[in-house]
């Protein structure tokens, strides 16, 4: 039944996601009223410009540049401006004043989260940020509630959709770089500064939101290691596709058990670790992975009693990402209307990040060499000094005049730091003339 009580909605931006907001807002009314137990009243909305082209037509009367007035006495406050600041100024603002908070905002959380979430626990008010990982996919409410009694080892996915079409586009339609690149500014995937997508800064702050929630440990993205597209080439998906492979940007959150084994799950947390991860990785052409086309999204969950767990779906887009930001504003209505504290976060349990040298994987190098006698064996002096063992080599005859071929190695899982040791005397060997690809093999 209805309480009849009003709640007052601020809504702080008005871009692709905050006007689909407004309008589910205004126009659900009713619906959401029945569901969160009050009226749900939109005070207003702040935007930068009152006069700019929207994509979904507001009501003059809400728009107001004045954020601050806004917030004042708001029950709840929708913040999806993004950036810093002010966002961060008018989230704590908020919370301050008793509102909850509801928020998209993957940049402010992965660099602010621990400020912005002690605010809260101090006033007892709840952020909820579903929005700000992987679009409409339920990733955050599952890690922060439904697994709160498990123990995850290992969280492993594709959370930037901008990147995604454009692998994806290259791999399908053999496309260069420059081409997808194109293709998927067009059509508005990309952030308004795109090296955010395209140097995977975005992938690293979903993937340190995901990690402070799987591992209870406050995660920024200074801890994550961070690999981008940029060097991806035609060739380099080309060379993948031959080999069985197809290449994806990854995102990697890892327990690593005392001495760097992964994925322990032990109950003795003396000595753990964890590696938070994010580059562009070979999967196999089987792997469910490899067929998440497009823009989508796809995180898998390892829980030590769950097992595994897969959450797959459109990973951005205006009225998708809507959907997560209104289940938020629902339940930050039910809260205010049935009383009590927010459920915070807890982060206590204080993993430190392991660097990325101790984490194990497999790498798969291309190198170009002379093709004579005696450079092959050259070759697997170098890999056996360095610890590192073959488990495929593969030439690709010589074409060119200078009678250089492609050698493609794929090596046994070992320790990042010796594999990665490995190379670097790879390419200061007389034998090697250049070091052509090294991509990492995962999902395996
Ligand atoms: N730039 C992001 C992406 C938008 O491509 O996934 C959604 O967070």
């Amino acid at each position: 039944m209805i309480d009849h009580r009003r709640l007052r909605v601020a809504l702080l931006g008005a871009g692709s996601v905050g006007s689909q907001v407004a309008h589910l807002l205004l126009t659900h009314a009713e619906e959401l009223a029945e569901r969160s137990g009050a009226e749900l009243e939109l005070a207003g909305i702040a935007v930068r410009d009152v006069d700019a082209p929207r994509d979904v037509d507001l009501p003059r009367e809400l728009l107001t540049t004045d954020a601050e007035s806004l917030i004042v006495g708001s029950d709840i406050v929708i913040e999806l401006m993004g950036g810093i600041e002010p966002a961060r100024t008018h989230i704590l603002a908020a919370l301050n004043s008793g509102a909850d908070v509801v928020t998209g905002n993957k940049a402010l959380l992965a660099t602010h989260g621990a400020e912005i979430f002690d605010a809260a626990d101090q006033v007892g008010a709840s952020v909820s940020y579903e929005a700000a990982v992987a679009g409409a996919i339920p990733i955050i409410r599952p890690l922060k509630d439904s697994l709160a009694g498990d123990r995850i080892k290992r969280i492993f996915g594709i959370v930037n959709g901008s990147t995604n079409f454009i692998l994806d586009k290259m791999d399908r339609e053999g496309l260069s770089a420059d081409e997808a690149q194109r293709i998927a500014t067009e059509l508005g995937y990309l952030e308004a500064d795109p090296t955010l997508d395209l140097e995977g800064y975005d992938a690293a702050q979903k993937a340190a939101i995901l990690a402070s929630l799987a591992f209870h440990t406050h995660v920024s993205i200074d801890d994550v290691h961070r690999e981008g597209i940029e060097s991806i080439t035609a060739d380099m998906i080309e060379g993948a596709r031959r080999a069985g492979f197809v290449i994806k940007l990854l995102a990697v959150c890892e327990r690593l058990a005392a001495g760097g084994a992964e994925g322990a799950d032990t109950a003795d947390a003396d000595g753990e670790s964890i590696s938070v991860r994010v580059y562009p990785a070979l999967i196999s052409r089987d792997h469910p992975l490899a067929s998440v086309h497009g823009g989508n999204n796809a995180v898998f969950v390892e829980a030590a009693a769950a097992g595994d767990l897969m959450f797959y779906g459109a990973g951005a887009g205006g009225l998708q990402t809507a959907s997560a930001v209104m289940g938020d504003v629902v339940s930050a209505a039910r809260r205010h209307i049935a009383g009590g504290v927010g459920v915070g976060e807890s982060p206590r349990q204080n993993l430190p990040t392991a660097p990325i040298g101790r984490i194990m994987t497999r790498y798969q190098v291309t190198l170009e060499v002379d093709d004579e006698p005696g450079v092959l064996a050259r070759i697997a002096g170098i890999l056996s000094e360095g610890g590192v063992s073959v488990a495929t080599v593969e030439q690709t005859p010589s074409t060119d005049a200078e009678g250089r071929a492609h050698i493609v190695i794929g090596t046994h899982r070992a320790r990042e730091q010796a594999l990665s040791d490995t190379v670097a005397r790879l390419q200061a060997s007389d034998v090697v003339e250049r070091v052509v690809s090294v991509l990492r093999v995962e999902g395996e």
